[in-house]
């Protein structure tokens, strides 16, 4: 059973991690070199926690002991118990969702693990909104995608936002990074997919005539906002294809067009 310790000093050092939570550009430095993550939320940091991520301490205001005993209970960590003044001088935010913990990171697989046994891959390049990165991952997670793949400059899956905004969904949806890019899409490719290319242009191909769902493997390539796929992805694609549009829209969100482009594919059994 954890030990429940209540701090009342903002500079304690048991705090540490937790500290200056909106500073982007430290956050971004720091977490991936100290093996730490931010899971936020009840439900969120439950779900850490079944995942199988290790916890190295939570902090919660008093009102969530109580929600969040059976978890506490079973930890082998510290858990702070802080007022929510001492939490928001601590972290630079109201953190009304009251339930903080800091997780430590498991090693990523390796891209040549995921693809062999996938079938359904998000090939994500320089998607590097840390928003974008979760609506992503909690779409993959629900329409059934096996695993995602990211260029070198996407953003961190398991930064604060993109695991709030995923709900989760980051601790379930396999993912590794691609070193190499876009070379390593002949990784990719060598394992037996297929790279459909998604993007608005107009010569591309509809979804619902490509029939990316027929495909035995399919890589979806998924672009950043503004610029989208690279000249050099979309080369480096077997098939281009577009989701149509109405009303003079030029294109969607990315994380709307993966959640279309999942369903595609994930309304047919793939042949093969
Ligand atoms: C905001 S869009 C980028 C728009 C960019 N001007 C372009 O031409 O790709 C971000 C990503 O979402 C996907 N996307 C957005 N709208 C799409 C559509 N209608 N069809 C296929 N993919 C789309 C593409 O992968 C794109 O790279």
């Amino acid at each position: 059973m954890a030990e429940l310790i209540t701090i009342d000093d903002p500079d304690d050092p048991r705090l540490s991690d937790y500290a200056n939570l909106t500073d982007v550009e430290l956050r971004r430095r720091r977490e991936p070199a100290e093996g730490l993550f931010i899971a936020e939320g009840e439900k969120v940091v439950r779900r850490a926690v079944q995942t199988g991520y290790e916890t190295r301490s939570m902090m919660l205001s008093p009102k969530w002991v109580d929600a969040m005993r059976d978890v506490i209970d079973a930890l082998p960590a510290p858990v702070y118990v802080v007022s929510f003044e001492l939490a928001e001088q601590v972290t630079g935010y109201h953190v009304h969702r009251g339930a903080l913990a800091a997780m430590r990171r498991k090693s990523l697989p390796d891209a040549a693990g995921i693809l062999a046994t996938a079938r359904r891959v998000a090939v994500l390049e320089t998607v590097n909104d840390h928003t974008n990165v979760g609506a992503v991952f909690r779409s993959a997670a629900a329409l059934g995608m096996d695993a995602v793949l990211l260029s070198p400059d996407c953003a961190d899956p398991l930064y604060r936002r993109s695991v709030k905004v995923s709900m989760g969904a980051v601790f379930n949806v396999p993912y590794a990074r691609l070193a190499d890019w876009p070379h390593d899409l002949e990784e990719v490719r060598a394992a037996g997919f297929t790279l459909v290319a998604l993007t608005p242009a107009a010569d591309a191909v509809p979804i619902t005539e490509a029939a990316p769902q027929r495909l035995p493997r399919v890589a979806l390539l998924l672009g950043t906002e503004g610029a989208g796929l690279s000249a050099r992805a979309l080369r480096a694609a077997d098939q281009r294809v577009r989701i149509p549009m109405s009303n003079g829209v030029d294109s969607l969100n990315v994380g709307a067009a993966a959640a279309v482009a999942f369903y595609a594919v994930a309304t047919a059994p793939a042949a093969g």
